[in-house]
């Protein structure tokens, strides 16, 4: 209850809107090409995630005396940041995640780009790093996608991509907890395989285990800073020492189904008013508003065959709708995978069975075409941005 009441604070936004309609501008990009370039990945072997990176980034320098600089893409290389610099000591850091696919055209594409840029300046706003306008980012991350096309992988077998990874960081030479005074917004580009091995949709297992909390209401936990991820790792490993594969977080004295590790939850059951529904919680300030996740929202919208709802659910809930046989799937949503199939909860003790894989999974299987043939231009499709 205490969550539903919760709305982002208005007034922390207000003051932190540092620099607002200052921004860089993509008509003054630089582009200097690198002299050799690396060989890119064997397409025979499968590609594993974030160890190979392109040849070329995106870098965007600012300070509070000149403002913006000019971005220039540059051959990708280490950064040389200040040993007292914020983004180190004090985690004044935010990054996105979001992917490029080759279509069967042979064009490359981006799945709805406008959303990350939207979500990665209310990361900024959040965090007290500068302004900018995302349609001026936008332009130059498809410059330097554009600039390092050859690297996104065949969309032959509707599986590969290109990872994007847009990144700001508090670059202030100065230790104290305040607002950076100097800041570095770079990109970085990899392909990327398929998160599942085979063909098929693995399902996860995950611990639900009420003492671990992801995000609290008045939290940064619906942007996407850094500081929301390291603390995870550690509930992680407790998972997995349970015998889990992901975490199920949970908030509150309800134990509020809240997200599935890095992604945002589904479930597909009939509601005890008897209605045939798809549930997400709200996004009330404790759920990262994901692009996957608003993507469903949309497409079962338009589908109209089942209600669709953004409503608050409880493990107690989620217990006894399993009980009376009323659910049919629950699945994770990110970018990483689109979709995950779930099969097995442990809470307080008790392995509980979820019977996603036997119904079909029905639902999960239908998201899973319908983003395969977007995403790889199946079809044209107002989500896509071409490059
Ligand atoms: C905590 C969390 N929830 C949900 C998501 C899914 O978001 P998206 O669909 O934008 O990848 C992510 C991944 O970015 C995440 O880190």
């Amino acid at each position: 209850v205490w969550a539903r009441k919760v709305r982002p604070v208005p007034h922390l936004l207000r003051t932190s809107q540092r620099c607002l309609g200052s921004t860089f501008r993509a008509s003054d990009l630089q582009v200097k090409l690198c002299q050799a370039l690396q060989r890119k990945p064997d397409p025979k072997e499968p590609l594993t995630f974030g160890k190979q990176f392109t040849d070329h980034m995106l870098v965007v320098e600012w300070n509070h005396k000149d403002g913006w600089g000019a971005p220039c893409i540059q051959p990708f290389r280490h950064l040389v940041l200040h040993p007292a610099c914020s983004g180190l000591h004090y985690g004044i850091q935010l990054f996105e995640g979001m992917k490029a696919f080759r279509g069967k055209d042979q064009r490359v594409r981006l799945f709805r780009p406008w959303l990350n840029m939207e979500r990665m300046l209310r990361s900024a706003l959040r965090i007290c790093l500068p302004s900018f306008d995302k349609l001026e980012l936008l332009e130059c991350i498809r410059r330097l996608v554009e600039v390092d096309q050859d690297w996104v992988p065949s969309g032959e077998q509707k599986k590969n991509s290109l990872y994007i990874r847009p990144t700001f960081i508090g670059n202030e030479g100065c230790l104290g907890v305040h607002p950076s005074l100097q800041a570095l917004l770079y990109v970085i580009l990899c392909p990327v395989g398929s998160y599942f091995s085979g063909d098929s949709l693995e399902p996860v297992s995950l611990l639900a285990d009420p003492r671990f909390i992801r995000a609290w209401p008045g939290g940064p936990g619906d942007c996407k800073l850094g500081g929301n991820y390291g603390p995870t790792v550690l509930v992680q490993g407790a998972a997995q020492r349970e015998g889990c594969e992901q975490v199920l977080w949970l908030y509150g004295p309800d134990h509020l189904i809240t997200e599935i590790g890095t992604m945002n939850i589904f479930i597909f059951w009939t509601h005890d008013d008897g209605v045939l529904e798809l549930l997400t919680p709200p996004l009330n300030g404790i759920i990262l508003p994901g692009v996957v996740r608003q993507s469903i929202l949309d497409l079962a919208r338009t589908w109209g065959e089942f209600r669709v709802t953004e409503r608050e659910v409880s493990m107690k809930e989620l217990m006894k709708a399993l009980r009376e046989g009323r659910v049919r799937e629950i699945f994770g949503s990110g970018t990483a995978c689109q979709v995950c199939p779930v099969n097995h909860i442990l809470y307080q003790g008790e392995h509980v069975h979820i019977p996603t894989m036997e119904n079909g999974p029905e639902l999960i299987l239908r998201l899973h075409h319908e983003f395969k043939n977007i995403q790889y231009a199946e079809r044209p499709h107002e989500w896509m941005m071409p490059v």
